[in-house]
């Protein structure tokens, strides 16, 4: 679905590349994680990813088309992201304004903005909540309307940039079997980043960044086996993982895929 060949890029000359000449496959209907520590270049992935900034180098291809001047922005009008913070992404004075302000944009008909926005709300649980003033909603329910908001514009690709980040453990859960849920129903294409290994069990490929570097591929399996290369991507293993593997028979990612176990 997205192909990136050798993609760079640097936000000044003299610096050196956030981007390091990367090259990845995000397939259609999968879920792709991209784990990092911070800094390691995965929102200026995104920056690239969404256009928001257009100087980079190498080839971008959406559906094997590749990404120019003058089909860019029809080629990401397929696409929607949620960024980290709920608080700075609420436009609306209520839920449903704000999910359908970007159908606003899209100069949507009423009519229609009206049943995308109920039908992106119900996809996430948070229909009752129309009416509702979005800033005095918990953490974990903004994140789901941030999401509402990105669903009601039917993208092909949903990117979240830590988008569970700001969440306590109660709220990330939420949004993540929500995002489970869609992946599932919708076949919706994921690009999940994070720097939290405990989010990535629904991973169909992990991407492993550091230093502007896609340093490693694979399976959920083939990544947390390679201890060395995590150590030297800075990234923490999850403590369920230590203790699934000095206990039992396999790798346990979250602590209820632990607590099932034991
Ligand atoms: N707006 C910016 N201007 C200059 N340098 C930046 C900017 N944003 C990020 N960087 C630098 O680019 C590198 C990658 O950052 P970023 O893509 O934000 O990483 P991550 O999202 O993995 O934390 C870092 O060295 C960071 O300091
Ligand atoms: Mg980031």
């Amino acid at each position: 679905m997205i192909k990136l060949e050798n993609v760079a890029f640097k936000y000044r000359e003299e610096e050196a590349y956030a981007l390091d000449h990367i090259s990845i496959n995000f397939e259609k209907g999968k879920w792709t994680s991209i784990i990092g520590h911070n800094g390691s270049g995965k929102s200026s992935l995104v920056k690239v990813l969404m256009g928001i900034t257009e100087s980079y180098e190498g080839n971008i291809y959406i559906d094997g088309k590749q990404l120019n001047n003058d089909n860019m922005k029809d080629l990401r009008s397929r696409f929607a992201i949620v960024f980290q913070n709920p608080d700075n992404q609420f436009v609306g004075a209520t839920v449903e304004d704000d999910v359908a302000f970007g159908l606003e944009n899209m100069g949507i008909e009423r009519e229609e903005m009206i049943e995308r926005t109920d039908y992106a709300l119900k996809l996430v649980d948070m229909l009752d909540f129309k009416k509702h003033e979005p800033h005095r909603l918990s953490g974990g329910q903004k994140q789901r309307i941030a999401i509402a908001g990105a669903l009601a514009m039917k993208p092909e690709v949903l990117i979240l940039d830590e988008a569970t980040s700001m969440l306590d453990p109660k709220g990330r859960q939420e949004v993540l079997s929500i995002l489970c849920d869609l992946h599932e129903r919708l076949e919706t294409t994921i690009i999940y980043i994070t720097h939290d290994l405990t989010e990535i069990y629904r991973s169909d490929k992990v991407v492993v960044m550091n230093q502007g570097k896609a340093v490693a591929e694979g399976s959920i399996d083939e990544i947390y086996r390679d201890k060395e290369l995590l150590k030297e991507s800075n990234l923490k293993v999850p403590y369920t993982m230590e203790l699934s593997e000095a206990l039992l028979d396999g790798t346990y990612l979250t602590h209820e895929m632990l607590v099932d176990r034991l």
